[in-house]
């Protein structure tokens, strides 16, 4: 049984200049493929809110939704890091409802950690958190809870004042002890400038090669969500096209009898079967077919 990863593991990756490849699962199934093929974070993201969910934004993404696809998640990842995200109005209420809310998703789920969107506004809540034992992945730059107030403008930190609020924000959420911070669109040299002045890895999305480690979306970098694809999105595999060929050759099969096949099915005894048929060649009415046996004499 390999080892669990640590949020120290992931610092001594940044410490040895080993960037962080991680992704997001919502399942048993996901997780368990994610984790075999040696990613070391999950994210059970509340990004499951589009992929799995079918809404247009995470905001409608409940706590007992998190919690459900957290559980199976954990189950299927042996070795990597779970990080679950908290959504949207469950921890900006007050330090204290955080901490109930990430204390029940640990203690319920068994992740690791949690994440959670803002900068300085969030510090207390950070320092609350992680003083309580709870590790916290902050998350910076466009925050999709707040989709609503950014608008289609999402790249955040273009300018100078918004560029430099990111660099405080990221080191006053270091200094609240977050173990890492998500840099979500950022422009490229900007996220270089933060990954380099702060001592956590930063894990990018959208923000270039210059963070300490990339996080994508399960569903879009194996082609399985198909109603929108972010341009910081590279397609690794066209799952849904192998499903859809699949899926096209299942129900020819099926139509012409070819599957299931006699090696996918079971055999019976030719003499139970014998027995059986000549039982039911008796024209025994239909309501009286669960009558026992006995009161019938199969010829
Ligand atoms: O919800 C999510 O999946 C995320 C990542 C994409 C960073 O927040």
């Amino acid at each position: 049984m390999s080892r669990s990863i640590t949020v120290q593991d992931l610092q001594a990756k940044k410490d040895k200049g080993e960037r962080i490849a991680a992704l997001t699962a919502y399942d048993y199934t996901s997780a368990e493929i994610v984790d075999a093929a040696g990613i070391p974070l999950i994210l059970v993201g509340d990004s499951l809110g589009m992929v799995v969910l079918g809404h247009e934004t995470t905001i409608p993404v409940t706590l007992e939704e998190m919690m459900h696809h957290t559980r199976a998640a954990v189950r299927g990842a042996r070795s990597a890091l779970v990080v679950a995200d908290l959504p949207f109005l469950t921890y900006q209420l007050s330090p204290e409802q955080a901490l109930e809310n990430a204390g029940a998703m640990m203690a319920r789920t068994g992740c690791k950690a949690v994440k959670l969107e803002g900068g300085a506004d969030m510090v207390g809540t950070v320092q609350r958190l992680v003083s309580t034992g709870i590790p916290v992945l902050a998350h910076l730059g466009y925050t999709p809870q707040s989709a609503n107030r950014f608008g289609r403008n999402r790249v955040r930190g273009r300018d100078f004042e918004t560029g430099l609020s990111l660099v405080r924000d990221a080191l006053a959420l270091e200094a609240a002890g977050a173990f890492g911070i998500v840099l979500e669109l950022v422009p490229r040299q900007l996220a270089g400038e933060i990954s380099r002045r702060l001592r956590v890895p930063t894990i990018g999305i959208g923000s270039g090669a210059e963070c300490d480690g990339e996080i994508q979306v399960f569903h879009d970098v194996f082609g399985l969500y198909r109603d929108f694809c972010p341009r910081h999105t590279k397609r690794f595999a066209d799952a849904a096209g192998h499903i859809d060929d699949g899926i096209r050759q299942y129900i020819d099969e099926v139509g012409r009898r070819e599957f299931p096949s006699i090696g996918q099915s079971t055999n019976m005894d030719a003499d139970v079967l014998v027995k059986i048929r000549a039982y039911l060649e008796q024209d025994i009415p239909r309501q009286d077919i669960n009558r026992p046996t006995s009161a019938f004499s199969a010829r």
